[in-house]
């Protein structure tokens, strides 16, 4: 038994031989003698043309199949006069396992993607999200592939857990409580002692916490796994369950940790131009005009870098009316972030030491007393896809961003273990998949990158 992309990519070698497929009709269009089906197999973007003739016992069944049909076909690879194609299937046997019903909703036009999120079951069957879902998970192991050939460690972080990550309060909270019926302390809060864990605990927000203390015994590693927000952000970039890659390096600094991201977005990017083609061409041309220019531009230039206080700088003499007015300490929104990798780097920019305010009680207190060593990598048309620090590695200093966070050193005594059993200094990052894969693959919306996305007032299928 063969398959469309064996074909595809070795024509030649099946070229008057005999072969095997199966899948689904795309499309049928048959005359009184013969007809054409358009077989999709799933191994390949591109479907196989499929030539029969009234010599099959079954032709007036066979032409009236209807679209989605499953189907088994023995044919032979002849060379084809058709434009567009090298080769098609000249038909000896076609068993038909089921003919669809005829109210399948992908019939032959164009559909918008409001629509098919609707029908998300569905929707991987179309030329569009077929390219999107195999270069999710083609982009997947690139990043597999680019870590563990540096030799990182893939460290698994725990879903459920006791602890806050990005202090931001944003958690789902995990419970087997009954919530008509909240055993209550003598105080009138909720006794948490009763519930599943003994403690409250929520869906992680980042493996970081825990990934950082992998670091401090394999050096190098790096988490890749689902997150959870509960953010009530509905935009076309944020996600309550997205995946995040966190790699965290030892004895590295913030320069260090840029190099790492900007290598590893290199490299992912490469590798999916490489081993994707024909998915890419179809973005380039349906998706994203200018696509590949974008994407080359990325490998062939040094990614811009930028402090916060430069970028304030940059954002108050650029003349530009913002929505939301700039001035040094506020977080950047996402008009600020546009202006600077769109209109003013025209690349991918590293913006680095921000206020402390506005980060995470985690990352590395400046000598200046008021930043903090973080950086974003911002991109083009999507705005932050990664978010890193280097680590405060000093406990006193610590403990102190941990008061002013208002964490509880009690819940956070393991972290604390790493900066008084030989403390190190660390960076790491995070770099959100679905922002990556939107990045490359021009898809704007971050409810059509994951097979069955949830937002807010959104967990159907
Ligand atoms: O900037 P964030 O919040 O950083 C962290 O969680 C750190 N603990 C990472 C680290 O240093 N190890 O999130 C990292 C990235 C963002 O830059 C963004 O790309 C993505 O995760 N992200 C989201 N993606 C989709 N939907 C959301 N709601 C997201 N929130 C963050
Ligand atoms: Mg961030």
């Amino acid at each position: 038994k063969q398959l469309v992309k064996t074909l595809y990519r070795e024509t030649e070698k099946y070229l008057d031989q005999e072969v095997e497929l199966s899948g689904w009709v795309r499309k049928i269009r048959s005359q009184k003698n013969f007809g054409f089906i358009e077989l999709n197999d799933g191994s390949f973007f591109k479907g196989v043309q499929i030539v029969f003739d009234t010599n099959l016992p079954n032709f007036d069944e066979i032409s009236r199949l209807s679209i989605s049909s499953s189907i088994i076909v023995k044919g032979i690879v002849v060379k084809s006069q058709g434009a567009g194609q090298n080769f098609e299937i000249q038909a000896k046997e076609i068993e038909i396992f089921q003919k669809a019903d005829l109210d399948y909703p992908l019939q032959n036009k164009r559909h918008s993607f409001e629509f098919l999120r609707t029908i998300a079951h569905l929707r991987p069957r179309t030329n569009t999200f077929s390219a999107v879902f195999r270069v999710r998970s083609v982009l997947a192991y690139a990043i597999h592939k680019f870590f563990q050939e540096n030799g990182f460690v893939y460290t698994h972080t725990p879903i459920i857990t006791g602890s806050d990550c990005e202090g931001a309060g944003e958690m789902f909270r995990v419970t087997t409580l009954d919530l008509n019926d909240v055993p209550k302390t003598e105080e009138g809060k909720v006794d948490v002692t009763k519930d599943f864990f003994g403690k409250e605990t929520n869906l992680t927000v980042s493996g970081q916490l825990n990934g950082e203390t992998y670091c401090s015994a394999f050096r190098n590693i790096y988490t890749f796994g689902p997150t959870f927000r509960a953010e009530q952000s509905n935009t076309s970039r944020h996600a309550a369950e997205f995946w995040m890659i966190e790699p965290e390096i030892a004895f590295a600094d913030l320069e260090g940790n840029m190099e790492l991201a900007e290598a590893m977005v290199k490299y992912i990017i490469k590798y999916v131009m490489d081993e994707c083609l024909e998915e890419m061409e179809f973005f380039n041309q349906f998706i994203e005009k200018g696509l590949f220019d974008k994407l080359n531009n990325v490998l062939n230039n040094d990614f811009g870098r930028v402090t916060y206080t430069e970028a304030i700088d940059i954002l108050v003499n650029s003349g530009k009316k913002f929505d939301y007015p700039v001035e040094w300490g506020i977080d950047l929104q996402s008009e600020h972030e546009r202006f600077l990798s769109e209109e003013y780097f025209k690349r991918p920019v590293f913006v680095t030491d921000y206020p402390k305010e506005i980060k995470a009680f985690y990352m590395k207190l400046n000598k200046d007393g008021k930043t903090v060593r973080a950086m974003d990598l911002l991109a083009p048309g999507i705005g932050e896809i990664i978010g890193g620090s280097q680590r405060e590695d000093n406990i006193d200093v610590l403990e102190e961003r941990m008061a002013e966070a208002g964490l509880s050193a009690d819940d956070y005594g393991f972290y604390l273990d790493l900066r008084r059993f030989g403390s190190f200094p660390h960076s790491g990052y995070g770099l959100g998949f679905e922002r990556m894969i939107m990045y490359v693959t021009g898809i704007t919306n971050i409810r059509d990158v994951i097979p069955f996305p949830r937002t807010p007032n959104n967990a159907e299928f």
